[in-house]
């Protein structure tokens, strides 16, 4: 690529808008909420995740029972990236088809509602889970059987 004189005139604000794409490898620090974590993500973890994912039975190497655990990864190394929702694995196995194989839970197993799928996105995005998703995603806990709750 050539260099644009506004670059080498030092133009930061210029250079950002000329930066490619991040990377996983350049991927940009971000800090996930520990209290989001504890108070949100980790209720949906152990209702839902825990049962194949935590001390009892560890599938694809991976536990999902503590904040530790859970940036740890699994068999294929890190289920996700901070402030990369869009190349998370561990996401893209939430959200996908209904009727896919690698669909997690595995589709015989009780889903995650769309609130509660948003809610895992907004965390591993590295923005703070607004207090009325919170509180649908933990809602969807109660519901017996869990259905989509979106539209509630
Ligand atoms: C009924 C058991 C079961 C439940 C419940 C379950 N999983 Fe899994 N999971 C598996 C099995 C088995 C594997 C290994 C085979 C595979 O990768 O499909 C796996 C693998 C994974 C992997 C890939 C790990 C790696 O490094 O390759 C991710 C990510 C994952 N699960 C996320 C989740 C999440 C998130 C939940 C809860 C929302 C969940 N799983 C619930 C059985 C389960």
């Amino acid at each position: 690529m050539r260099v644009l004189p506004t670059l080498l005139g030092g133009a930061c604000l210029a250079a950002a808008a000329f930066a490619a794409p991040p990377t996983r490898k350049d991927a940009p620090k971000v800090t996930l909420s520990r209290s989001d974590f504890s108070s949100v993500i980790a209720p949906i973890l152990d209702a839902r995740c825990v049962s194949c994912h935590g001390p009892k039975k560890v599938k694809g190497k991976l536990r999902l029972d503590s904040y530790d655990a859970m940036m740890k990864g699994g068999k294929n190394g890190a289920a996700f990236v901070p402030g990369r929702p869009d190349t998370s694995m561990l996401l893209a196995r939430v959200f996908l088809h209904p009727g896919a194989g690698d669909l997690m839970p595995p589709k015989e197993e009780k889903q995650l509602t769309e609130a509660q799928k948003e809610a895992m996105y907004t965390w591993i995005e590295g923005r703070p889970i607004p207090a009325a998703l919170a509180k649908t995603a933990k809602d969807g806990l109660k519901a017996a059987p869990a259905k989509d709750d979106a539209n509630r």
